[in-house]
């Protein structure tokens, strides 16, 4: 099977291309690197021991995007990451979300009709929730008015993908990511971006190499535990491996399934940095600040639908999305 990965260099991207590889089925990625790095193809052909296909091209382009169906032939699956996913930039700049996150995605439904693609999964987020009045979230969990125009092209994307599927017969899987950290355990890739991270998980591993003096934890004052927000983290090569089952799933009845790709449990800041500390060895320089604005307090995922309907398990623990995500850190800074 050959699939169509958009977004293929960037951090689930290129995991999942490792993945796809892994379970035989062939990937041809389309990165123009707006938001990556073509390093992050040298890893991926370094752990694999074989060469990527990648087109630089911007899938905003329909004619650009046209034209890579129509030279590789028999593309019968998309996987469709290429999206913007700053929160805070989408707030100051939303038409660029809109443009570049909707556009995408109606160019590529385009190319799913006229090419006579089977299986489309997509790259949505726990973020349709907004802040959930009842945990754990399972996919009939209401959707929320979204905290950010980022937000809302998730909830968008799912909406059109909905209304183009009931004229289609390519079956569609709509994947909720919740928190994705970690990296592959060879270290060839890992969480990367031309711009300053905004995630918790690389900001904690600069701040353990010294490149930064201090993690502000944001808020210590909500109502969990130990007053800090809860979150779903989960090993990004656990996420990726889903992606890879989506593609060979027999739809019965209906052609789009959603599915929450958690681990199942909530852990909090603190817990999160005591994971890190206890895994690494490593103290880490931190202080409580102000919640950030925007933040939800606390989502997790009830993953009974994917375990159930995907065959899917995890594989890592807490303690390797810290190792692995470490290891990444050091391999980025050597
Ligand atoms: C964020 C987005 C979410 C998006 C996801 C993927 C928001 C509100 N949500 O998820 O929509 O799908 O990224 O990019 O931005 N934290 C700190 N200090 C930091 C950074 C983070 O304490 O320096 C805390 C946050 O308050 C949060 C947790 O760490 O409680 C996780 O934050 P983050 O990694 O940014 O992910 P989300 O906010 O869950």
């Amino acid at each position: 099977m050959k699939v169509l990965v958009t977004g293929g260099s960037g951090y689930i991207g290129s995991h999942t291309i490792v993945d796809l590889i892994d379970h035989n089925i062939l990937p041809v990625s389309v990165d123009n690197f707006s938001r990556s790095s073509s390093e992050t193809l040298e890893g991926i052909q370094k752990i694999c021991k074989q060469s990527i296909n990648n087109y630089d091209i911007d899938i905003s382009q329909a004619d650009e995007l046209r034209k890579i169906f129509e030279l590789e032939g028999d593309i019968t699956g998309i996987i469709h990451f290429a999206a913007f996913k700053f929160v805070g930039e989408s707030v100051k700049e939303p038409l660029l979300y809109y443009r570049n996150n909707l556009n995408g995605l109606i160019n590529l439904l385009d190319c799913v009709k006229k090419y006579n693609i089977q299986q489309f999964v997509f790259s949505s987020s726990c973020t349709v929730y907004g802040n959930p009045d009842q945990l754990p979230v399972n996919e009939q969990s209401p959707i929320l008015p979204s905290q950010s125009p980022y937000g809302a092209t998730k909830q968008m994307s799912e909406q059109i993908i909905r209304d183009f599927a009931q004229n289609s017969s390519c079956k569609f899987s709509l994947l909720r990511y919740f928190n994705p950290i970690g990296a592959h355990p060879s270290a060839m890739i890992g969480e990367g971006s031309k711009f300053p991270p905004e995630n918790l998980m690389p900001i904690l591993t600069e701040t353990a190499l010294g490149l930064r003096k201090s993690l502000t934890v944001f808020g210590g004052d909500y109502p969990t535990r130990d007053g800090t927000c809860v979150r779903d983290y989960i090993h990004v090569m656990d996420i990726a491996h889903a992606h890879t089952k989506a593609l060979s799933l027999h739809f019965q009845n209906q052609n789009v399934q959603t599915f929450n790709l958690g681990s199942g449990q909530g852990v909090t800041v603190l817990e999160l940095i005591s994971a890190f500390e206890k895994a690494t060895g490593i103290k880490l320089n931190y202080e409580i600040g102000e919640r950030r604005p925007g933040d939800v307090v606390a989502v997790y995922a009830d993953n009974r639908k994917a375990r159930e309907i995907l065959g899917w398990e995890l594989k890592y623990s807490l303690e390797e999305m810290m190792s692995t995500a470490w290891q990444w850190q050091l391999k980025k800074n050597a």
